[in-house]
């Protein structure tokens, strides 16, 4: 079972919308998964809860079978002979058809409810995230190893929130997002510098409890190349900041995580922006390929080529 999961360092980086488009590919083209061993979607990010917002899931989300019950209330390694018997997983929401997958039964989701506090917040011991993140682990357990689901998908909070420490510290691979400008350039090369210094102190000394992770770096919402501001052509200019900030003789060195590097290629650069996304997140994959303009299908090239990246990372023994 790999735990993957889409981060960034600030909201608006995209990593909602990249999961929507991922998902499909990974089920259809590589997980294929099946009611009895679901792929399982959870959405971690408590304060903006994208991925129950683009499943249209609000109305079927319950105080019971949100990602914060299970996170803020004691959760047991439980077996159960199938999902639909299970106590917990039996209340996920089937959302296969909604990422165009046949089986609706297929793909899982653990929503966020919009707004809604973790009760351990109130616990003196959450501070750590360490209640969120035991529960968390037991819910993975659960899913491996009597369920033998194939893949878990985190849509994350951003940066140090509790829940991005969380489901950081779970995961496989970490989809790290950003926007190729200053603020996201910036903020996530110091992120992960912090990641790496054994003095680190603060809130990001918490993050040192993640355990070696692979770690795809992904330039993402590229305008096309045709832009250009003030004389300057995009994404020539996106590019060489991207590359510099991070494919740095410096930045790796010593790191107890390994950095996937594929999307900073001269000529495979990151995402393309698309432009019906700036108005309705939708999926690629599942359009009529007529359909596509070139830069959608530029686009939908990337999705696969990070499905593939993100697939072919092996696991690390634990
Ligand atoms: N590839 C893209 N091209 C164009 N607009 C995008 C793209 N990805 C995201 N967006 C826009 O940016 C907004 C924020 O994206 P979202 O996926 O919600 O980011 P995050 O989950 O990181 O906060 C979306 O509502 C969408 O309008
Ligand atoms: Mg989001």
């Amino acid at each position: 079972m790999k735990v993957i999961s889409f981060f960034s360092y600030k909201g608006g980086a995209g990593r909602s919308t990249l999961a929507y488009n991922i998902i499909p590919i990974l089920a259809q083209k590589y997980y294929r998964p099946t009611k009895e061993s679901p792929m399982i979607v959870i959405d971690t990010d408590v304060d903006s809860c994208g991925m129950s917002y683009l499943l249209e899931a609000e109305n079927k989300i319950e105080k019971d079978n949100c990602v914060q019950h299970l996170l803020g209330e004691p959760f047991y390694v439980q077996p159960a002979a199938s999902i639909k018997e299970h106590p917990f997983l039996s209340k996920l929401i089937p959302v296969g058809n909604a990422y165009g997958y046949p089986d609706n039964e297929a793909i899982l989701l653990l929503p966020a409810f919009d707004n809604k506090a973790i009760s351990a917040g109130e616990k003196s011991n959450y501070n750590g995230s360490e209640f969120a993140k035991d529960n968390m682990e037991k819910f993975l357990k659960t899913c491996r190893r009597f369920f033998k689901v194939p893949a878990v998908i985190i849509d994350s909070a951003v940066g140090n929130n509790a829940t991005a420490n969380v489901s950081n510290e779970v995961s496989d691979v970490i989809v790290c997002c950003m926007r190729p400008t200053t603020q996201f350039v910036n903020g996530t090369k110091r992120f992960l510098l912090a990641l790496e210094k054994d003095n680190a102190d603060g809130i990001e000394a918490e993050m040192k409890n993640m355990s070696e992770t692979d770690i795809v770096l992904v330039p993402n919402v590229i305008p096309p190349e045709e832009i250009s501001i003030n004389g300057v052509q995009y994404p020539e200019t996106a590019k060489s900041k991207i590359q510099s900030s991070f494919i740095t003789p410096d930045f790796m060195e010593g790191s107890r995580h390994k950095y996937h590097l594929d999307l900073l290629d001269w000529d495979c650069f990151g995402i393309p922006a698309v432009e019906r996304f700036m108005w309705k997140e939708d999926i690629l994959f599942c359009q009529d390929p007529d359909t596509l303009t070139k830069n959608d299908q530029l686009a939908l090239s990337r999705y696969k080529r990070l499905a593939d990246i993100i697939y072919n990372i092996e696991l690390r023994d634990e």
